[in-house]
């Protein structure tokens, strides 16, 4: 059934304090619930339902008494209740073995773990399962002390000892209290690696990261990560550690990142593990923001939860938005920064745009669900970054902090609301754009769609005025045919066309404010007329991407190259260098299918590989060519093929035009000394290895074997994981005969290591498409011994890597690529529903593709869904696909 925003309800009854006691074994663990429970005097009815699934109710007492009950479309319901606070005993039985979906308590490499965001405690014991009910947890754990030695949950060890039989038990109280979905527990035969910390308050806590035996040399950065965390958060925001001791666990079946259980983080291995053998530059920044975000959830999360899970970007959007922050503080430098400014933007565009064009828009508040699951999404996390953001850029970063000083002294301990949040953002900033807007401002939260801004400019050489017309619209989206106008912050900057800055002056004011502003658009159309401006500028608008928008321009070649040139701000300079790329990648699209690379465009890279001044990071990003999907987003109607052919062919061409360069930047940006994951030598071997790479594509095509050869033996030398993997890949994007081999050895030699296994696959499923060949050799690793569907990393490095990251693979003339992704889907929803429906997401924009691709996609989602027996999870998806 679906659930409506519209139809929240406080709950009948309050649950205060709960204690749990779990007797585990992996065939049937024997759940015992004992809850202090009340009325609340505010609600209509007075019948206690509690969420329950795939449970074995063994038996209900009510202040000690057995009573009669009934269970409903799996819920416990129960009737003729004490008036007063009463105990509520339960006892049930569940069966971790059997829990293949990875939600509730389940088992993984022979230890127990837990998963209960969203909905996953009812699959453990029978409770008030939603994020308002807020309890106070005991826990209790027994069992076999050989098999299990480490027994945690969430809060402080209260006491532990030896049972007969071989088992022992472990007792742990959290004085939090908190909703169902932050509860966990672990019982694993792990090691830990821990650290004591003093932290800024002067209190010490106890650090510990839990892995399996053999993983011990693969915590230091995530211990590293999680010690900058705590010292960020308390320097950054003023919030300090609440409890003495903060345990990370990793897990390898787990279905997403990793989850902010209150003390007891559990993470995904790939999350945790990295040493720079096994683990690549990118893994070791993925750690440090998932492990800062699971961290910021302690305050943002946890110590201020949701009051429904509508409300799921006030902690996720929010807490996106400190971990973005977190990233960029410890980067440092301005360009450092920028990097990874750009990189979330990327990460947006690539996820967010298309999802809120496609079936499955909803506003970064949804207003309705199936599975809740499901919207976990781009829209909810990103976007909802890039809403909090928006509030910092009009409040001002003093302005914000003071904002989230004032929420949490409103609502610490609280469930509460996006108004909630909003709200304290503007209350501590009466005087502000936010505070005056707030309402209109919120239309972010409850629109769906990108919306489009237009932006043009007069320059009156007579008057030295500049009038820059600004104007918004968004697309329709499914349920929302109309929408108001956002308010949108624009920062900008006026580029003179010899490359001085100039000051902005509206007309109206005394003097200028700087050169750099921010202007609020809220109505349809505006216009800001600037005054003094001496010189004819080129409009460097959105700077930092001030607000996900798609904005509409008329700047020129000639204007582009200008501000990529000389453009202060780094991210519309990188702008401006794809949108350099996409033009022309468009025009060729939409033309004859012909590039023919002119010598601006080769001069303007070229000038940038060999800046003198620019890092080596933001250089490797200005010189990777817009992705396949991102330049399919731009089109009316999609030939996933021709995208394919025509970027190849200019990837190609630039590997001819600038080999010279491609040589001197592979020379010269060598590592020296050891390995560190710093943004420094992480972009120097970033565009070591994108040199290599085009190296390695020009060789082929003239069949020289010099540079492959290199490849191949750097492949074989590299002292850490960043450069084997990038020599690897240049192997494998140019289809040399090296790669082959190059793939069997990178096997043999980790064959051991469960994440570069992963890699290994998706390296290969990821592989440019040639004559079919990727797709064909897809299909053959479906076989291969180490692959499973029932390993959440394992299923994602081959299937997802195939049919989101290769279009030119997935999307085949004869419709194979459906058929398989059709099969995928069904095979996987019996096993992991969840994880199904994401990989049902794939076809997400199969309105948008060309004939003969988009019949046969129809086709395809119409067979999944006339299958009788979908979750719920693959259900909601396949409908909306279909919907018109
Ligand atoms: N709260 C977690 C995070 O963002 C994500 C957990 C989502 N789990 C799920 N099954 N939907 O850090
Ligand atoms: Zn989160």
């Amino acid at each position: 059934t679906v659930i409506r925003r519209e139809d929240y309800a406080a709950p009948a009854y309050w649950i205060r304090s709960v204690e749990l006691t779990f007797d585990l074994d992996p065939v049937k663990t024997l759940v015992t619930n004992r809850m202090q429970v009340e009325r609340n005097p505010h609600a209509t009815t007075q019948t206690l339902r509690l969420d329950g699934e795939d449970l074995n109710l063994l038996r209900v007492l009510v202040n000690g008494e057995s009573v009669s009950f009934r269970v409903e479309n799996q819920q416990l319901v129960l009737e003729n209740l004490p008036a007063e606070s009463f105990t509520l005993e339960l006892r049930n039985t569940c069966s971790p073995e059997k829990n293949t979906q990875l939600s509730g308590l389940y088992t993984s490499s022979g230890g127990f773990f837990t998963q209960c965001e969203a909905q996953g405690f009812r699959r453990i014991t029978y409770f008030l399962d939603r994020p308002d009910v807020m309890a106070v947890y005991t826990v209790t754990l027994k069992a076999d002390r050989a098999k299990y030695p480490v027994l945690l949950s969430n809060g402080n060890l209260v006491e532990q000892g030896p049972l007969d039989n071989g088992k022992h038990y472990a007792k742990w109280h959290d004085p939090f209290p908190k909703p169902s979905y932050l509860f966990a527990l672990v019982a694993a035969k792990l090691v830990c690696r821990e650290q004591k910390i003093r932290a800024a308050s002067g209190r010490e806590h106890l650090l510990q990261v839990y892995v399996r035996a053999g993983d011990l040399d693969k915590t230091e950065h995530a211990m590293h990560s999680l010690i900058a965390s705590v010292a960020w958060d308390e320097r950054r925001f003023g919030l300090s550690l609440d409890l003495d001791r903060f345990m990370i666990v990793a897990v390898s079946d787990f279905n997403m990142g990793a989850m902010e259980n209150k003390g007891l983080n559990i993470f995904n291995t790939k999350y945790v593990l990295a040493n720079p053998a096994t683990a690549t530059d990118v893994d070791h920044a993925g750690i440090e923001s998932v492990v800062g975000h699971e961290y910021f959830h302690n305050w943002t999360g946890n110590r201020v939860t949701c009051r429904d899970w509508f409300q799921l970007s006030l902690k996720e959007g929010l807490t996106v938005f400190r971990d973005q922050e977190f990233s960029q503080d410890l980067a440092g430098t301005p360009s450092a920064r920028a990097v990874k400014r750009i990189d979330d933007v990327r990460t947006l565009r690539q996820h967010q745009f298309p999802e809120d064009a496609g079936p499955m828009a909803h506003p970064v508040r949804p207003d309705s669900y199936l599975a809740i699951d499901n919207f976990y999404t781009a829209t909810v996390y990103d976007k909802g970054a890039e809403v909090v953001r928006m509030m910092q850029t009009l409040v001002g970063r003093d302005g914000f902090a003071r904002g989230m000083t004032l929420y949490f002294e409103r609502h610490d301990g609280q469930a509460v609301t996006c108004d909630d949040f909003a709200q304290a953002i503007a209350d501590a900033n009466p005087g502000s754009a936010l505070a005056h807007k707030l309402e209109q401002f919120k239309r972010w939260y409850s629109q769906a769609g990108t919306p489009r801004v237009a932006a043009r400019g007069l320059y009156n050489a007579e008057m030295r005025t500049y009038t820059l017309e600004l104007s918004q619209h968004c697309p329709p989206t499914p349920g929302q045919s109309e929408k108001q106008p956002f308010v949108i912050p624009v920062a900008l900057g006026l580029v003179g066309r010899n490359a001085q800055p100039l000051p902005l002056q509206l007309v109206g004011e005394n003097a200028p404010a700087g050169t750099e502003r921010v202007l609020v658009l809220s109505e349809a159309a505006q216009r800001f007329e600037f005054t003094g401006i001496e010189v004819e500028p080129v409009p460097s608008l959105l700077r930092g991407f001030s607000a996900p928008v798609i904005l509409e321009d008329t700047l020129s070649d000639a204007d582009l190259l200008t501000l990529l040139a000389h453009d202060a701000d780094p991210f519309n300079r990188w702008e401006a260098g794809q949108r350099l790329a996409l033009n022309r990648l468009l025009a060729a699209i939409k033309g004859d299918g012909v590039l023919q690379l002119d010598g601006a465009y080769v001069d303007a890279m070229r000038a940038v590989i060999r800046h003198p001044a620019l890092d080596a990071a933001f250089k490797e990003l200005v010189l990777t060519l817009p992705g396949e999907s991102y330049i399919a987003e731009q089109l009316e109607e999609v030939d996933p093929q021709r995208i394919h052919a025509v970027r190849e062919s200019m990837r190609l061409q630039l590997a001819h035009a600038l080999h010279a360069e491609w040589e001197w930047a592979y020379e010269v940006h060598q590592d020296q000394g050891g390995y560190s994951p710093d943004p420094v030598s992480t972009g120097r071997r970033a565009l070591v290895s994108l040199s290599l790479a085009y190296l390695c594509l020009a060789a082929a095509e003239k069949q020289v074997p010099l540079w492959p050869g290199k490849a191949y033996q750097r492949f074989k030398d590299a002292g850490n994981m960043t450069d084997r993997l990038g020599a690897l890949s240049a192997l494998v994007g140019a289809h040399s005969e090296l790669a082959a081999p190059a793939l069997e050895r990178f096997h043999a030699m980790f064959r051991d290591e469960a994440l570069v296994v992963d890699k290994w696959f998706a390296l290969q499923a990821t592989a440019p498409e040639k004559g079919g060949r990727v797709f064909a050799r897809v299909k053959t690793l479906m076989s291969h011994p180490d692959f499973s569907l029932r390993n959440p990393n394992r299923a994602r490095s081959l299937v997802t890597a195939l049919c989101f990251s290769n279009p030119a693979a997935f999307h085949r003339t004869d419709a194979a690529g459906y058929v398989f992704w059709a099969e995928r889907v069904l095979e996987l929803d019996a096993i992991n529903p969840q994880l199904a429906a994401r990989l049902a997401r794939a076809m997400d924009r199969w309105k948008q593709l060309a004939e003969p691709y988009r019949s046969a996609a129809r086709e395809a989602i119409a067979r999944v869904a006339a299958k009788g027996e979908l979750s719920d999870d693959v259900r909601e998806i396949v409908t909306r696909a279909l919907a018109d």
